[in-house]
């Protein structure tokens, strides 16, 4: 009886040899392990069997049985994955899924190409905290407690003396506090107010822009933000000086681009003007200077802080800025 086990096994080996596909080897699994198998049969039999045979016998037949189940699942595993085909759950002869490339997004990219003038114009980035305190944000830009000119920006408040920064400008304290003039800096980054409409969003990313040094004239302002706006746009691009005031500049200038959109003929994004405001500018305040410590006899500066979503809007002829935040995939891939 024992050789008998044996026989069986070695029949089953040898047709397992033999086998050339996944079809052959579920055929030969049937015939030895199915429910009318060879190995089957002898372990049913084993009753009839002398009884102090029976254990090694029954031993004997057992372990034929895993012996050959684990062979022909082996066996199968390395036929289906030579024929592509992993156990039937994966068909590898499907087209691939195509991966999404991420790219930046398009303020963002807006962004870096603003940075990317001043930086060819000889000024160096840097960046300033989102949550800032009420000292930088307002108080070392000559705007006191209880100043009307807070009413200007509607403030998030985090706790008393600590804000979510209104505009980029605090970087300009931030920085000239730890360096001596010459000074150029640009700070692009996100700015918060409780504002939303066409034009205004709550959260928006402003690029500030300073320059201190002897003799800094508004000649020098001027002359700086018109080569911004002719790389930025095109040399056609008209830039209007309009005076306006600011506490931490003096004097101070909103400044407009002639609406790239409609040619100053007037549209949505440009109310009809013929213009967009896109910066606050100015020459820095002496108080500012007087705050950071630097010279205010010898040094003058001057000072800028545009909406980088404006000049998007201009740049991509979108006429509402919350698109740029609502993430309809569609609208992103255009950029
Ligand atoms: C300021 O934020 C000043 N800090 C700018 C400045 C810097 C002046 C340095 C002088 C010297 P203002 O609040 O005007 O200024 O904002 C500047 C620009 O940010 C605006 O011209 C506009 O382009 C943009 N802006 C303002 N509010 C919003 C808003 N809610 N959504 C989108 N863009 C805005």
């Amino acid at each position: 009886m024992e050789k008998t086990i044996e026989q069986i096994k070695e029949e089953a080996l040898k047709e397992l040899e033999a086998a050339s596909d996944s079809e052959s080897i579920k055929a030969i699994s049937v015939r030895y392990l199915g429910r009318k198998g060879a190995v089957t049969r002898f372990l049913r039999n084993i009753s009839s069997l002398p009884l102090e045979i029976r254990p090694e016998a029954g031993k004997k037949a057992n372990e034929t049985k895993k012996t050959l189940e684990a062979l022909f699942n082996k066996a199968l595993k390395q036929f289906a994955t030579a024929s592509y085909e992993v156990a039937g759950e994966i068909d590898v002869s499907l087209p691939g899924r195509a991966l999404h490339q991420g790219s930046l997004h398009p303020i963002t990219q807006i962004s870096h190409q603003i940075c990317n003038i001043f930086i060819r114009l000889g000024f160096d980035v840097a960046e300033g905290p989102e949550v800032e305190t009420d000292y930088y944000n307002f108080e070392a830009l000559n705007i006191p407690k209880n100043h009307p000119a807070r009413d200007m920006q509607d403030t998030f408040y985090i706790s008393k003396n600590v804000v979510l920064r209104t505009h980029t400008s605090p970087t300009q304290p931030r920085i000239m506090e730890k360096q001596k003039p010459p000074v150029r800096v640009v700070a692009p980054g996100k700015v918060y107010r409780c504002d939303s409409d066409l034009t205004h969003t709550p959260m928006f990313h402003q690029v500030e822009g300073f320059l201190v040094d002897e003799n800094v004239s508004f000649g020098d302002l001027k002359g700086i933000l018109t080569t911004f706006a002719h790389q930025m746009f095109d040399k056609e691009t008209s830039l209007r000086f309009r005076p306006s005031f600011f506490p931490f500049t003096e004097p101070s200038a909103e400044v407009d681009i002639r609406c790239v959109i409609c040619k100053g003929k007037g549209c949505r994004v440009c109310s009809n003007t013929g213009w967009l405001e896109v910066l606050g500018a100015g020459m820095v305040h002496p108080a500012v200077f007087e705050n950071v410590g630097y010279n205010t006899t010898r040094y003058t500066g001057f000072a800028f802080g545009m909406g980088v979503e404006r000049i998007a809007m201009l740049k991509y002829g979108i006429d509402d800025i919350r698109k740029y935040f609502e993430n309809d995939l569609r609208f992103l891939r255009q950029f």
